[in-house]
């Protein structure tokens, strides 16, 4: 049997609308899903606030973007009926109850979505709230966004970070000493078993995403058991291990 751990993305997305309570909550009681992957924005009153886009328009009956609208505002928002009307009433979690909900239990990919100069402080905010939860060894804080990554190691070097990376990787001696960060969470399509390897060996730890697909699932996981594998569908991961 594979033995990679599995990462549920946007909490267990494929039964339970992406990013709210209902989906974390399935996860984190799942005992062989190992983390939560969760996106944090924030609300334009300085509120962390669990949501992937930059706007509501997807995921709730709302519209604008989620840094325009107040913690007030969001939470009179409907983040379930779009998925499933079963789902109607689930809001926007803010990370406080995500961390609330999951300490002790399931540790935590906190993906910080951060476009230009939007939602300044949010690294501070996330730190904070990860000390407040006593979670610090049960998270890593990741981003597309490295001057993020670079920022966290300042604020907050005893809090794992990882660098998200969609593309073939360059650079990435440069990139991990300029953010200090210990972790790549990439695209599984870019992983080759000669890029990861001498990293793995190195001590660098890698998630691969969003593998769906079983044969995706197993051929990422051959490579190397370290790779966690993050997937909407962690049902489907635990037959494709076997
Ligand atoms: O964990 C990485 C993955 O979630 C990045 O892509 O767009 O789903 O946030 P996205
Ligand atoms: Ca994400």
């Amino acid at each position: 049997m594979l033995k990679n751990l599995c990462a549920a993305h946007r909490g267990w997305s494929s039964r339970a609308p992406e990013n709210t309570l209902a989906a974390i909550k399935m996860a984190a009681n799942e005992p062989d899903i190992s983390m939560i992957e969760i996106d944090v924005q924030m609300s334009k009153d300085g509120i962390p606030v669990v949501i992937h886009d930059y706007t509501v328009d997807r995921t709730t009956n709302g519209t604008g973007r989620v840094g325009a609208l107040t913690l007030e505002e969001l939470k009179k928002l409907d983040a379930g009926s779009w998925f499933n009307s079963a789902y109607a009433g689930e809001m926007v979690p803010t990370l406080e109850e995500v961390l609330r909900e999951t300490m002790g239990k399931v540790k935590l990919d906190i993906e910080i979505k951060r476009a230009g100069d939007w939602y300044p402080g949010i690294e501070i905010k996330v730190a904070e709230l990860v000390r407040r939860y006593e979670m610090v060894s049960d998270i890593m804080i990741t981003s597309f966004n490295h001057e993020t990554i670079h920022t966290f190691a300042k604020i907050a070097p005893d809090i794992k970070t990882g660098n998200l990376i969609y593309g073939f990787p360059v650079l990435v001696d440069e990139v991990l000493d300029y953010t200090k960060a210990s972790v790549l969470s990439m695209g599984y399509e870019y992983l080759t078993e000669e890029f990861v390897r001498p990293l793995l060996n190195r001590g660098v730890e890698f998630v691969a995403w969003t593998i769906d697909d079983p044969k995706y699932m197993r051929e990422i996981a051959s490579m190397d058991e370290r790779i966690v594998i993050c997937t909407n569908y962690p049902e489907r991961w635990f037959s494709a291990r076997r």
